[in-house]
């Protein structure tokens, strides 16, 4: 099982982000992995930290984003392109706006010096809440833990500890003692449970989705030639590719996938071991304005031409026709995805022979409007043969989880092991465009 998916949102020194580093280091923190750290500081020490650890970094300052709104979406930005699934707030200086922390409900956590209700909220900060607690009087501070929701340090709470304060301390001295006594110890131990609950819920949501499983579809089929599955999250916001090929021959198999820019070709893994690079060498996505294009031919320029040339889809495909590998006469099989709106529509489409030799065309498309956690499978093949079976029927229904490496996951360990070659996987929002995405090929594990 895929582990949380954190990142370490800081501001200055980055002590805590330290602690969080050390405790991933000797195992305390084990449920969730630091993908990324993001300042709002373009010189904060927290990203030598950082560096030295070997984590990404990224700066993203009010000042450069020129307004809180362009700074909270240079954020999100980050956090989207990486998949991260918690965000740990550690000693970052900057207050989050409802809509942000909205977007991430139970998903964000920050450390704060003092026994929250105590010396906190907007303006009470850093050093502040030391000063604060000394001229109070009081004679035990701390820190907390706790959910980040609108308010300023407003959230539940997760974890607190006590910190005793001493004769003679200043705000520096106490801010210190506290550190090292208290948040140091609880920042990273609320991480590893807040990362467990995460991933316990991920394990529920795919345990969930039983019904028509991605990996329930392709088990115990030991050929299904290539596939293509077009949909939408359960959450609603994303459009949902997926291309898979299976391969039964050396010349098939000495494939992998390659990203070029946004495209995704076909390459043949061994140059020297090419015998026929006719219908295995294509590109198999390709995107014409906001039109997303999946097959598994060389109809993907076809298409993007016809589309690139005001035409559409069906006068694409009008003009090809099944591949001509008699006697499998193996269907041509297409996607596209109409991007750009929430309520996005997607078609699929298979050319067949529609003649027992291979004299005429049959071309079937299918037009669905996309269903939050719904999509639709179709593959080449019914299942190994010889010849080989052509797919029949219309595409099949599949559940769509909204967490990509689950269902990359799923379809993969699903797929037959030694026919398997390559898949790609692409979540998309479906109205900015932006995507992420997942890429195996067997012969380079
Ligand atoms: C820490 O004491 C942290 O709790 C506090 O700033 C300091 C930063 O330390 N954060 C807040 O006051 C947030 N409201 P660090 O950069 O060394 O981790």
């Amino acid at each position: 099982m895929v582990k949380t998916k954190i990142a370490v949102l800081i501001s200055g020194n980055g002590t805590n982000l330290q602690a969080l580093i050390d405790a991933q280091k000797s195992g305390l923190l084990r449920h969730g992995s630091i993908e990324m750290v993001i300042s709002s500081n373009s010189i904060a020490h927290g990203l030598k930290r950082a560096e030295n650890a070997g984590i990404k970094t990224a700066v993203v300052t009010k000042k450069m984003a020129g307004s809180q709104k362009a700074f909270e979406e240079g954020i999100r930005a980050e956090l989207e392109k990486n998949g991260i699934e918690l965000i740990v707030l550690a000693g970052f200086m900057q207050i989050l706006s409802k809509e942000f922390t909205d977007a991430y409900p139970r998903r964000i956590i920050n450390v704060h010096p003092s026994l929250i209700p105590a010396f906190c909220g907007k303006g009470c900060y850093g050093l502040k809440v030391h000063e604060k607690a000394l001229a109070y009087g009081v004679k035990v501070t701390g820190a907390t833990v706790h959910y980040v929701n609108e308010i300023p340090d407003g959230g539940k709470i997760i974890l607190q500890k006590p910190v005793r304060v001493k004769k003679g301390d200043n705000p520096a001295v106490l801010q210190k003692r506290v550190m090292e006594e208290a948040e140091w110890q609880i920042l990273p131990k609320a991480a590893e449970i807040v990362s467990k609950r995460i991933m316990k819920e991920k394990a529920a949501e795919m345990e969930s989705y039983d019904k028509e499983r991605i990996d329930k579809l392709v088990e115990d089929n030991s050929y299904l030639g290539r596939g293509i599955v077009l949909g939408r999250t359960a959450d609603g916001a994303k459009a949902v590719s997926a291309y898979f090929i299976m391969g039964r021959s050396d010349n098939s198999r000495n494939r992998v996938f390659v990203k070029e820019g946004d495209e995704l070709f076909t390459r043949p893994y061994d140059e020297s071991k090419v015998e026929d690079p006719s219908l295995i060498i294509y590109a198999a996505i390709r995107k014409s304005g906001n039109r997303l294009i999946v097959t598994n031919g060389d109809q993907t320029d076809t298409i993007y031409e016809a589309l690139e040339a005001g035409g559409t889809f069906e006068e694409a495909l009008k003009t090809r026709t099944f591949e001509p590998d008699f006697p499998n006469m193996t269907p041509r099989i297409s996607g596209m995805i109409l991007l750009g709106e929430k309520d996005f529509e997607y078609k699929m489409s298979i050319l067949k022979s529609a003649t027992r030799e291979g004299t005429k065309t049959a071309r079937y498309t299918f037009d669905y409007e996309s269903e939050p956690g719904l999509g639709h499978f179709i593959h080449t093949y019914e299942c190994d043969g010889d010849p080989l079976p052509t797919f029949s029927g219309e595409p099949e229904r599949v559940d769509i989880p909204d967490d990509i490496d689950c269902f990359t996951d799923k379809l993969w360990t699903g797929l037959n092991a030694d026919n398997k070659i390559s898949l790609y996987v692409r979540y998309t929002d479906a109205i900015t465009g932006e995507y992420e995405d997942r890429l195996i090929n067997k012969m380079e594990k």
